[in-house]
């Protein structure tokens, strides 16, 4: 770690704590990545994309949903993935199942949009399957007796692997996959202070974004990035002091201190100015009085949000560190899911190619909340916004859709950039892009599969 963020960096918050710290606060795998370039090519030229399709897609645990999403019988979702299209199902038997979206028949796909049926009828000719994927009914039986005399299993749906964790459903392609949890290694342990059990989606946003799948996520994987494209956050973002950490080939994770600010600031802002540039306009009298008498913004946030966050969970928040109430805690799963520590509210974020272009990606940005009203549940309409339409659009992100706007304004040029360079070649720092590197020596190993 260098000599400048030592000053503030995530570890020396922790010793302002007064309860004792769990183990996984401290630094992860300390072992510096040799890998200190990348081949753009990965992320501009189709070949990758092509070996992504063979050898990654369908090797990986694919989150789909969450288990509110499928409350019903019959409630299902569909999840695309490159060309594949799959169906996941909750059955009459309260079981969670996932298939092929295709039709045993001639292909068409089964069905478009996500919703709540008895049976899976194909709008073609006619077949239909059960929820359970089991043959119901051919069309024109007498000239399909062949095809009814087939063993079952060649009858039903295709099946590809289910599982879930935290209330997020998996999905494998490769029936001889590891299982979900060894998958995840540390992850479910470092969520278990937290209630992403007992959330629920709030909001679902799902944007086509004009790069790559991976050149937009790794747009999400450092806080390096603040100084140039979110200049507006610095006086309440230790950008350079966050604390990222591997944990094998599929977690990562970045600790951003908040409440400070960015070393990259020039000018050296009061306490109220920090504290005051965090919460924005609109603040009752109470906080407006405590943040006028601030000698410690970091310590006033806290205070706030601590008393915001038990009275909505409606609980004692004395056993949650300062940190997890005010920091942020960005969690990688190999290769595209980013659930986000949460203790009110958590945010996810996931990456897609857009279908089977690999110029262009979809990324999801998913709330969920963890409410003790017991008002009845209701889904969220996903908005979807296409490549020209920004995040602002969707007025349910608030403050947020700046900031991803941003992101996505920056990202058409990063694109192009990495189409122009004469040296193919990417550089990456030794500590921050820590994250980036883990990502790509992983897919490292599933790509050489198709070499
Ligand atoms: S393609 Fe589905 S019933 Fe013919
Ligand atoms: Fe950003």
């Amino acid at each position: 770690m260098s000599k400048k963020n030592e000053c503030m960096h995530y570890q020396k918050c922790l010793e302002n704590e007064t309860i004792s710290i769990p183990p996984q606060f401290r630094p992860g795998c300390t072992e510096e990545s040799d890998l200190d370039d990348i081949d753009t090519s990965r992320h501009t030229d189709r070949h990758c994309h092509e070996a992504e399709k063979r050898t990654l897609w369908p090797f990986v645990w694919q989150m789909v949903a969450r288990v509110e999403e499928l409350d019903d019988p019959g409630d299902y979702i569909v999840y695309d993935i490159v060309d594949q299209s799959f169906i996941v199902v909750k059955t009459e038997d309260n079981e969670i199942k996932a298939f092929y979206n295709s039709c045993l028949h001639r292909g068409r796909s089964l069905v478009e949009n996500n919703g709540c049926v008895t049976e899976f009828k194909c709008p073609y000719h006619g077949f239909s399957w059960r929820l359970n994927g089991k043959l119901k009914s051919i069309p024109s039986a007498w000239d399909f007796k062949q095809f009814a005399a087939r063993p079952k299993s060649e009858t039903c749906l295709p099946e590809v692997l289910v599982d879930s964790w935290g209330g997020f459903i998996f999905i494998n392609m490769d029936l001889n996959a590891i299982p979900l949890k060894a998958y995840l290694g540390v992850l479910p342990e470092h969520f278990n202070r937290w209630p992403i059990e007992k959330s629920k989606k709030v909001l679902h946003v799902s944007k086509k974004i004009p790069a790559n799948w991976k050149t937009t996520q790794e747009a999400f994987m450092e806080s390096l990035h603040a100084r140039g494209i979110h200049q507006q956050m610095l006086p309440y973002i230790g950008d350079e002091y966050t604390q990222y950490d591997t944990y094998g080939e599929n977690i990562s994770r970045a600790m951003t201190v908040i409440g400070v600010s960015s070393p990259a600031l020039a000018e050296k802002l009061s306490e109220e100015k920090i504290a005051e540039s965090y919460l924005g306009n609109n603040l009752d009298k109470k906080t407006e009085g405590l943040l006028r008498s601030t000698t410690d913004a970091r310590k006033t946030l806290i205070t706030i949000k601590r008393e915001r966050i038990s009275k909505k969970l409606n609980i004692d928040m004395s056993d949650f560190l300062d940190s997890e109430i005010i920091d942020e805690y960005m969690y990688c799963v190999f290769p595209n899911f980013s659930p986000w520590k949460g203790l009110d509210s958590t945010m996810i974020y996931r990456f897609r190619p857009n279908g089977d272009d690999h110029r262009s990606c979809i990324m999801d940005v998913i709330f969920l909340s963890c409410s003790t009203s017991d008002d009845k549940y209701e889904r969220p309409k996903t908005t979807c916004l296409g490549l020209d339409e920004p995040f602002s659009n969707a007025k349910e992100l608030g403050g947020l859709a700046t900031v991803l706007d941003q992101d996505v304004d920056n990202l058409v040029y990063v694109d192009k950039g990495l189409r122009a360079a004469k040296k193919k070649r990417m550089l990456l720092s030794g500590y921050q892009e820590k994250i980036i590197k883990n990502f790509h020596s992983t897919l490292d190993k599933y790509l050489k599969v198709s070499e």
